[in-house]
């Protein structure tokens, strides 16, 4: 008998899919049992039947498998932990990633304030024991972070491998030298102790995915691809490319660690986005030396399939490596086939095609799961912003999860990816600027290398509302900035978003370096920047700052910023630490969600716009003191409930039929209220109070809404718009009676047994007759059974300061939020919410492999 050790299923699956058809494993096989990972699980398997794994996997292309499995944790200093001796037996178990802040109780007390979300940061040790990959020792074995918040060190076995200060860098350590035979200890100490620290939530701990690569030691490099791919229009006069095509222009960096000079045949394959071959070459390096480029390849793709925010088509390029024959590497590399183009005067435009820029900034925070990485959670939020128009996203302001930017391919958004919030000048005591000097040029060439190839980025930004703009220092830093940018990549301009809008007095406007100007706020300037930038090309990289409340109106009826100006720091918290949903406040660096968009429509040279922001995050809680720990700035709640603007961006930026009314119907009989409508594809609205017609408003001018002053009386308050007299849509608002009943609501009820899918449930008060009741507050508990449990809870007050991990949460004006996980076992999950004097409810997930 020889026995096999595994340490992950996907190994397990590696290893049983070398046996020969109809040969099996003969005994111990199902005791690997799914979600579990440990160590000293081994499969036995009979010696003559099973070729042994280690002759076939010397010359066996790459593996890269999630690393996440098994780790242990211990919140607080453990520095004898980086020894392989030690013993984490009391540790707890956990699977990346993990973000331990977010699992932390609020407080005013805690060091990185309300400003960074007001929960626990600290020091924080990993540890995984892990079996050494088949062969290590004639392979390349690497280990990859995709983000860890901040200062990571690494050791393994005992041996410092290095640390990274940035928490938003991936980064990586070739350990194959370091293993041994049997058992690895790995240790990761995460630093985020000195604050305040970011301006933003930023969560601790290792919070991005970690993977666990293996090549041959001939390989292509890590972000060793390069492919630009310019689409070229039709042109009947070029005799020689008379048709629409694309130039993919490929290079490759191939590492050769055998320590000898080695040669080697390359072939390049791209696939076209239905899978089929459509073109092949390959060439041969005579002379590979430790590290070397590949001369750039060309190739001419004929009527190519565009990558663009409708169509977002993706072609795939495979680098094979081979010797004597045989593929020794494998390294695949998703690229889209687009141009763009920004004109000073034109604005934007995509494949030919103009096109204003519809954007969002968005923080990293998944709201209630904290900053730890999950693809549906980021999906969710990309869906909630496509649905509403958004066609582009700002990572403000840190490069952001790769898998972020794999979803904005797929499903078409724009990035503008950005790599600081500072440069040597802080904001905070204990920010980046600390590590700046030593560590910007590498962490500005990781963030290109790592996402050149994504088809959605069109922007790189050196940097947000930098302070080195007020300082001759920032000539020669921008200077220094852009060229690291363009040594890498020139296909994409480079921009920086600034604030100082007389360029005399902004050095890095001074530069002359940057492709674009990038204005954040000062909507006012849009009017006349052609006069005073004549030739200059122009977006607004930031704007808005409106302050909101998913349900709380307070209908004043002027404008308010808050706070009011640069010396007063908070508004004198109204008593419900709330801003109102009319659209009515704004920071005073800002301007209203209405005012900003009315400004950058009108003009073609705004080549378009980044609202801040597209969602509420944890964090900089202005214009209120504790207990306010989260923003207001959202377009959409921390919980994912839209609030009210969502429906004037919808109704100016797609083309699906518009009518949303607000605000609820439950009101002080007499009271004098507003009633907004947006609506779009329709002429005219008509508003009826219990029948009886309030009038027809039609939006003039520059109107993005129209109103209609109401003496409230209970009832139904209906709105229909109509085109060409015919009717578009109807909404009605109900007044409701008192809470009777939950309902729950899922975004999607089946979801995938995978440990990771999530499903989201609404929960919402109602009266009896089906209402939402529009300030319902119950407290809601929660029961799940069967095969998930609640990743967390929210409701998206921004001064709750109930924990985010619990089976309970209040309603907040009618709403709270669960979000069901499922574990590795298919089956059902079942979730049960009750609540005191209302009748409970009851709803089930099916889960599958
Ligand atoms: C901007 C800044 C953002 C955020 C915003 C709030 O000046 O770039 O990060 O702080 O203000 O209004």
């Amino acid at each position: 008998m020889t026995t096999v050790p595994v340490n992950t299923i996907s190994e397990f699956r590696s290893i049983t899919s070398f046996l020969p058809n109809g040969w099996c494993l003969t005994s111990h096989a199902n005791e690997f049992s799914v979600g579990e990972t440990s160590t000293d699980r081994t499969v036995v398997i009979s010696p003559f039947r099973f070729a042994p794994v280690e002759m076939t996997t010397a010359h066996e292309p790459r593996t890269r498998k999630s690393f996440n499995m098994g780790w242990k944790f211990f919140l607080g200093d453990e520095p004898g932990a980086k020894s392989p001796a030690f013993t984490d037996s009391k540790w707890r178990k956990l699977t990346l990633p993990h973000d331990w802040s977010i699992e932390g109780k609020f407080d005013e007390k805690n060091p990185a304030k309300p400003e960074g979300g007001g929960l626990p940061t600290g020091i924080g040790w990993y540890r995984k024991e892990f079996i050494a990959p088949a062969n290590f020792q004639s392979r390349l074995i690497t280990v990859e972070f995709d983000g860890v918040y901040k200062n990571s060190e690494v050791w393994i076995n005992g041996k410092y491998l290095g640390k990274r200060p940035y928490g938003y860098s991936s980064f990586s350590y070739e350990i194959g030298k370091y293993l041994k035979a049997g058992k690895n200890i790995i240790a990761v100490k995460v630093d985020n102790s000195a604050q305040p620290d970011s301006r933003w939530y930023s969560g601790s701990g290792i919070y991005r995915n970690v993977w666990l690569t293996s090549t041959a030691k001939i390989a292509v490099a890590k972000w060793g691809t390069s492919v630009r791919a310019d689409f070229v229009k039709a042109n009947a006069k070029d005799v020689h490319y008379p048709d629409p095509h694309a130039i993919v222009e490929i290079n490759t960096k191939i590492i050769n660690e055998t320590g000898r000079i080695q040669s080697a045949d390359v072939i390049e394959k791209i696939y076209d986005p239905n899978g089929k071959l459509v073109s092949n070459l390959t060439y041969n390096v005579k002379k590979l030396g430790k590290e070397q480029d590949m001369s750039t390849k060309l190739f001419d793709l004929k009527n190519p399939m565009l990558w663009s925010v409708e169509n977002p088509n993706q072609y795939k390029l495979v680098t094979q490596i081979l010797q004597n024959g045989k593929i020794i590497d494998s390294y695949e590399t998703k690229f889209g086939i687009r141009s763009f183009n920004f004109d000073a005067a034109k604005g934007f435009s995509l494949n030919g095609k103009p096109m204003k820029i519809y954007g969002v900034c968005l923080h990293h925070d998944l709201g209630a799961l904290g900053a730890a990485v999950n693809v549906r959670a980021m999906e969710r939020q990309l869906e909630i912003m496509k649905e509403m128009g958004v066609n582009a996203i700002r990572t403000a302001h840190n490069p952001p999860a790769p898998e972020f930017l794999d979803l904005c391919d797929r499903m078409g958004f724009l990035v503008m990816d950005e790599a600081f919030d500072m440069w040597a000048k802080k904001k905070t005591k204990n920010d980046y600027h600390l590590n700046f000097p030593e560590w910007h040029k590498r962490d500005l060439e990781d963030m290109v290398l790592r996402d050149r190839n994504h088809p959605s980025i069109i922007l790189w930004s050196i940097g947000n509302e930098i302070r080195e703009q007020f300082d001759s220092t920032g000539i020669a830093l921008t200077k220094e900035l852009v060229s690291i940018v363009k040594n890498l990549d020139t296909s994409r301009p480079v921009i920086s978003a600034l604030t100082e809008t007389d360029s005399t007095k902004n050095f890095i406007y001074q530069a002359k370096a940057l492709d674009i100007y990038g204005l954040n706020y000062n909507h006012k300037k849009y009017a006349d920047f052609q006069e005073n930038y004549p030739g200059v090309k122009f977006l607004a990289t930031e704007t808005t700052s409106g302050l909101q409340t998913r349900g709380f109106y307070d209908t004043a009826d002027t404008i308010r910023r808050w706070p009011r100006d640069g010396k007063t720091k908070f508004v004198e918290g109204n008593k419900e630490w709330s801003a109102s949903s009319y659209d009515n406040v704004s920071a005073y660096w800002g301007s209203t969600h209405e005012e900003t968009w009315a400004a950058a429509k009108k003009y073609d040279h705004v080549s378009g716009l980044f609202v801040w922001t597209g969602f509420d995050y944890l964090g900089e809680p202005l214009p209120y003191p504790w207990p306010a720990r989260s923003s207001y700035f959202g377009i959409v709640d921390l919980a994912g409930f839209p609030k009210d603007s969502y429906y004037m961006y919808q109704s100016e930026w797609t083309n699906k039929p518009v009518l949303h009314i607000l605000p609820h119907w439950n009101w002080e009989q007499g009271k004098s209220i507003e009633v907004w409508a947006y609506y779009n594809n329709a002429d005219e609205v008509e508003l009826y109070l219990n029948g009886k017609s309030l009038g027809k408003k039609i939006k003039q001018n520059d109107d993005l809404h129209v109103l209609w002053n109401v003496n409230f009386e209970p009832g139904t308050l209906k709105a229909i718009s109509r085109k060409n007299g015919k009717e578009v849509l109807v909404r009605e608002v109900k007044t409701a009676g008192a809470p009777a009943k939950i309902e729950l609501i899922a975004d999607r009820k089946n979801i995938k047994a995978d440990g990771k899918d999530l499903s989201f449930i609404t929960v919402r008060i109602l009266d009896e007759n089906g209402n939402v009741v529009p300030n319902a507050d119950n407290l809601v508990d929660f029961k799940v059974e069967g095969s998930g449990f609640i990743a967390g809870v929210d409701n998206g007050f921004q001064a709750s300061l109930e924990p985010f991990k619990a089976n309970y949460r209040k309603a907040f004006h009618g709403l709270c939020l669960a979000i069901l996980q499922s574990t590795e076992k298919s089956g059902n999950i079942k979730l049960t919410a009750t609540s005191n004097g209302l009748s409970s409810s009851s709803i089930t997930i099916n889960t599958e492999k």
